[in-house]
Formats: structure tokens, C-alpha cells, sequence
């Protein structure tokens, strides 16, 4: 079964036994294992949203609710980050810094599926954009090491992948205009 004040409490001693990823992610692994109990305990994803389930300078933890299809523009974290996915699919691609660029803009450096029960670590200067590449949303556990609603970030922009400052409420915009597209249909 899923208890989400135990989820919370094991990343905390997870982060207090290694301030890095990697026992962070061991809890992420565990809790995504059973997706019908997490299922039970957060509800079948119906609207997508960044709902905020624990927030401290030092640790973060989101339940991000991809809209269908919906697609998040390149962003860094400045903080390593977990990424369960418990229902659905995320697509990540990588991008990294073109040397010298003067705008700063990003060519595309990997990309990773991730499927249910996956649970991906990243590292703190990964730059990513992310992908619900399926006709129904997807919900995910996002675990980071640090303040998210406060770090100084980047995102890039979708069309001409230049750097600018991350703006989060138009982020929370996006995840906004997934759900009106998603009842216009
Ligand atoms: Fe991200």
C-alpha cells in the first residue's frame, strides 16, 4: 500500500542518510512499484496539474499531471530531480548548452521513454522538456533536491530554443490550456 505522510517521511530520511539522488530515487522506485495503490491514495489523474504534495528549501515533492499530449518547453532545475511515473507515459528529451551560443540556445542531446513503474533520476544541471506522447494523462511523482518554487531557472523557447528566464505561471498556464483543450474535445 501507498501512505503519502510515509512516502514523505522516507524521502526525508532517504535525504538525510545522502543528500544526493540515490536514495531518493530507491523510495520514488518503491512507491511507483504499485500504481493501483498510489492510484488509490492520489486519485485517477482527471485534469492535468502540478499539485504540490510536500515543500521545503530542501526537498519538493509534486504530483505533476500531464494533460494528453501535452508538451512542456525545455527547462532546467538547477537541483537533481526523481521522476516516478505512475500512470501513463512521459517522453523526456535532453538538450544541451551549443557552445559559445550567444543566446544561449540548446540542441537536442538524448531522450529517454519513460514508462509506468519507471523511476528516473536527474542530474542537477540536466536540461530536459518533457512529453505526455498519449491520448490520456499522465501522472507522475516529481521529487526534488531543493526549493523548486524558488530556484532561479532557464527555459528555452519552444520555437526558437534561446534562453530566458523560466517563468512558472506560464507554465502553470500550459498545464491551464491542457485541460480547455482537453474538454473542447
Ligand atoms: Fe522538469
Amino acid at each position: 500500500m501507498f501512505d503519502l505522510d510515509e512516502f514523505i517521511a522516507d524521502c526525508r530520511s532517504a535525504l538525510a542518510a545522502d543528500t544526493s539522488h540515490k536514495l531518493v530515487r530507491d523510495v520514488v522506485a518503491r512507491a511507483v512499484s504499485n500504481p493501483a495503490a498510489m492510484l488509490k491514495v492520489l486519485g485517477a489523474p482527471t485534469r492535468a496539474e502540478i499539485q504540490r504534495l510536500y515543500h521545503t528549501n530542501d526537498l519538493t515533492i509534486l504530483n505533476v499531471v500531464w494533460g494528453p499530449r501535452m508538451t512542456l518547453m525545455p527547462h532546467n532545475h538547477q537541483m537533481w530531480a526523481v521522476i516516478g511515473i505512475y500512470s501513463g507515459r512521459e517522453d523526456n528529451i535532453f538538450w544541451r548548452r551549443v557552445p559559445g551560443d550567444p543566446k544561449g540556445r540548446v540542441e537536442a542531446a538524448g531522450a529517454r521513454a519513460l514508462c509506468e513503474k519507471d523511476a528516473e533520476p536527474l542530474g542537477r544541471d540536466i536540461i530536459h522538456s518533457v512529453t505526455n506522447p498519449i491520448s490520456r494523462f499522465t501522472g507522475a511523482l516529481h521529487v526534488y533536491g531543493g526549493n523548486f518554487f524558488g530556484a532561479e531557472r532557464s527555459e528555452w523557447d519552444p520555437e526558437t530554443l534561446r534562453e530566458q528566464r523560466y517563468d512558472m505561471e506560464k507554465a502553470l498556464r500550459l498545464f491551464e490550456e491542457a485541460n480547455v483543450s482537453c474538454a473542447a474535445k
